[in-house]
């Protein structure tokens, strides 16, 4: 499929998928989250992509919300067909047992913060910029925002952040945790192929089981997060690749990991 927000290009194994709405701030139409929707299940089923990186068009933003235009036409029926298939589609993001990684290069207002949100590791440029205006506009996030906020930052900053609209820089972001680096904005997308090279660089069932159980805790009380630890720490133990990796390690060479 041939996208028309998108830029889809890959290298090395690593995907790199840009909205291209650079003259509209990125804002997240409902054919850009359709061909997300389409990127989401792509990057899914090939195997020869090994991680997924997310990036915006432009210097002014990674994505500025959903269309406002678009928004403003929303009926109750409308707004909450709009919110479960955004949801949706990001959840596949955050639910892929391949890394997905933002590099927000500017501007992450609402849908864009909550797509940033549901990437799995965030790294910024200097120039960023986060948050959800939402209540500005007289209504809520509707793609995770009041979700996955209090999970990175905290409820007392998500709730401050949530309830006013206000913006963070790229440095506050940091230091709430909301991104995991900040870098020159010339310097961004070779340090997001960087982290996502380290990222694929180890046993890939391995990092899946990390980026699940990292997920799925949330929904577990601390008993049974560890449970699934050890379930998934006692499958691994069988795979090809423990084998290989302790192999490796004892033999003083590099690991070759094939994934089983
Ligand atoms: N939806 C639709 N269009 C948007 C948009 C959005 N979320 N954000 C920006 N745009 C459009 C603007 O309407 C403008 O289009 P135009 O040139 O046809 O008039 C274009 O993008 C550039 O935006 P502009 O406002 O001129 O640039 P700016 O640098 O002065 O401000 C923003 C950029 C992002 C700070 C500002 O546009 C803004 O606040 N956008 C809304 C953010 C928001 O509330 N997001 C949450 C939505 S739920």
């Amino acid at each position: 499929m041939s996208y028309t927000t998108l830029l889809f290009e890959v290298l090395d194994g690593i995907a790199l998928a840009t909205i291209t709405r650079a003259d509209k701030a990125n804002a997240l139409t409902d054919t850009v989250i359709n061909e997300l929707g389409h990127l989401a299940r792509r990057f899914r089923d090939d195997s020869a992509l090994n991680a997924l990186i997310l990036t915006g068009a432009g210097p002014k933003a990674f994505a500025a919300g959903a269309d406002i235009g678009e928004l403003a036409g929303c009926d109750p029926a409308k707004a909450e067909a709009l919110s479960r298939k955004g949801t949706r589609i990001f959840r596949e993001f955050e639910l892929s047992p391949k890394p997905v990684i933002a590099a927000v290069n500017g501007l992450a207002l609402g849908g864009g913060c909550e797509l940033a949100m549901a990437c799995h590791v965030r790294i910024a440029s200097e120039n960023a910029r986060f948050g959800q205006p939402e209540v500005l506009l007289g209504i809520c996030p509707g793609y995770g925002g009041t979700v996955r906020l209090p999970r990175l930052v905290g409820r007392g900053r998500a709730v401050e952040m949530l309830t006013t609209g206000m913006t963070v820089d790229a440095a506050e972001a940091h230091r709430i945790g909301l991104v995991n680096r900040v870098v020159p904005q010339a310097e961004l997308m070779q340090a997001a192929r960087a982290l996502a090279a380290t990222m694929i660089l180890p046993a890939p069932l391995a990092v899946a089981a990390c980026l699940r159980l990292v997920d799925s805790q949330d929904a577990l009380d601390l008993d049974a997060a560890l449970l699934a630890e050890t379930v998934a720490f006692a499958g691994l133990a069988g795979s090809e690749d423990f084998r290989e990796g302790t192999g490796a390690f004892l033999a003083k060479r590099k690991a070759a990991f094939q994934g089983r």
